[in-house]
């Protein structure tokens, strides 16, 4: 089906989370295939949130994160699971903020503008199935605001797509 959202930009971060949770509820579900709805769930945050430089779901197998679907310039295909920031959030099973990634040790830099990132892990049966990866060109663009309501996202992602049918290659 082919939807179409407009969260106005003029709106707060916390009232424009709101709102993706709101249409992200049935934007993805359980009879499309995982990459269908996530792949949705880049776009609706790309287009909701001007600070993004890059969006996107890195998928967890054999101890290697490999790029998903995601908004933004190429990206690093494959993130070993204790590197980068993808990687510390990944084995740290935790959210990891970076207000600065020139002050983070062994930052992976796809794209050398990028100035700050949120890594949200998406932990699935006791076991991580991806991370959700958000950049930007704006130092401190991420904050505690968006780490709520990304782990919130998180939650209706594993509530609403049918992660147990996910294969990645
Ligand atoms: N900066 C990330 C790598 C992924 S890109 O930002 C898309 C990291 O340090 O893990």
């Amino acid at each position: 089906m082919a939807e179409e959202i407009n969260i106005s930009l003029d709106l707060s971060d916390e009232e424009k989370y709101k709102l993706v949770l709101e249409n992200a509820e049935y934007l993805i579900n359980k009879h499309e295939p995982v990459i269908t709805g996530l792949s949705n769930i880049c776009a609706l945050l790309n287009q909701t949130f001007e600070k993004i430089s890059w969006v996107g779901f890195y998928f967890f197998q054999n101890e290697v994160l490999y790029l998903g679907p995601f908004q933004g310039k190429v990206a690093c295909t494959q993130i070993p699971i204790d590197k980068g920031v993808c990687g510390t959030a990944a084995s740290k099973l935790n959210t990891v903020i970076v207000p600065d990634v020139d002050k983070f040790e062994g930052h992976i830099a796809c794209d050398n503008s990028s100035r700050s990132e949120i890594v949200v892990p998406i932990v699935f049966n006791g076991k991580l199935f991806a991370v959700l990866d958000l950049d930007s060109y704006k130092l401190a663009a991420y904050n505690e605001v968006d780490q709520k309501y990304l782990e919130m996202l998180a939650e209706l992602i594993k509530t609403n797509l049918d992660l147990d049918s996910f294969i990645l290659s």
